[in-house]
């Protein structure tokens, strides 16, 4: 389970500081889904980024299965993202000079996992997004739909417990998009904890929960 109580998170502004997120309350049980809404703007990407374990909240508490993941040290926080965090990031952060293939096998790398199981694995997650044929080609010179595909292959190849997606179909059209959530609503009944960022209606139904972030604050929708 992943809990935020009390987290702020503010930036500095010039000369002044502007808090961004304000007293975040959140709970996510294990297995749960759920949707995150909101302005451009108001947040939503900084949260993600908090509950990677990418950047620290200024103020509060973040516990991932009781242990704070507030106090870790940069270290502890790096094995925390190995090992139970696959991120689609809003702008993909993939290696542009390196191939397809490379990038998705990546995350079992820093893992040390045999190059067979590794094949065995990227291959079989690159068949499912329907990028196969894309496996030699340099990311760089991909369109951004097959860049997207890229992303959430790299984040679901090691089976995370905890998939955090940032606004992760929008360079997608119809029938990819189709795709995706039917392999995410396949990962979250196979037990995998789901947090998505989207303006996407059809992607935040397939969640349990939707929050809005709206003046700093998470509020419930209905
Ligand atoms: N590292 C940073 N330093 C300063 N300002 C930041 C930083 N990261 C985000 N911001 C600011 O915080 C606001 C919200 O950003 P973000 O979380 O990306 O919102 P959203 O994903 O909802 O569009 C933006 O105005 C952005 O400029
Ligand atoms: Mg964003």
């Amino acid at each position: 389970m992943l809990e935020l109580s009390g987290v702020k998170k503010q930036f500095r502004n010039g000369n002044d500081y502007s808090s961004l997120l304000d007293h975040i309350d959140l709970r996510i049980y294990k297995g749960e889904s759920v949707a995150i809404q909101g302005k451009s703007g108001s947040g939503k990407s900084t949260l993600l980024n908090i509950l990677a374990g990418l950047i620290q909240s200024d103020e509060g508490i973040m516990l991932f299965n009781g242990k704070d993941v507030s106090a870790m040290t940069t270290n502890e926080l790096a094995g925390y993202r190995k090992y139970n965090i696959g991120f689609v990031t809003q702008y993909f952060n993939l290696l542009g000079d390196r191939n397809v293939y490379h990038n998705v096998a990546l995350p079992l790398q820093y893992l040390r996992q045999s190059k067979k199981e590794i094949k065995l694995k990227v291959e079989k997650v690159l068949e499912e997004l329907e990028i196969s044929h894309l496996k030699s080609r340099p990311v760089g010179n991909l369109s951004g739909g097959e860049r997207q595909r890229v992303a959430i292959a790299r984040a679901i190849v090691k089976n995370p417990s905890i998939l955090l997606a940032d606004e992760p179909t929008g360079s997608l059209d119809e029938k990819t998009e189709e795709t995706i959530l039917e392999i995410f609503k396949n990962l979250n009944h196979r037990g995998t904890t789901m947090v998505i960022v989207t303006h996407d209606k059809s992607v935040a139904n397939l969640c349990k929960k939707k929050y809005e972030l709206k003046n700093k604050k998470l509020n419930a929708i209905s």
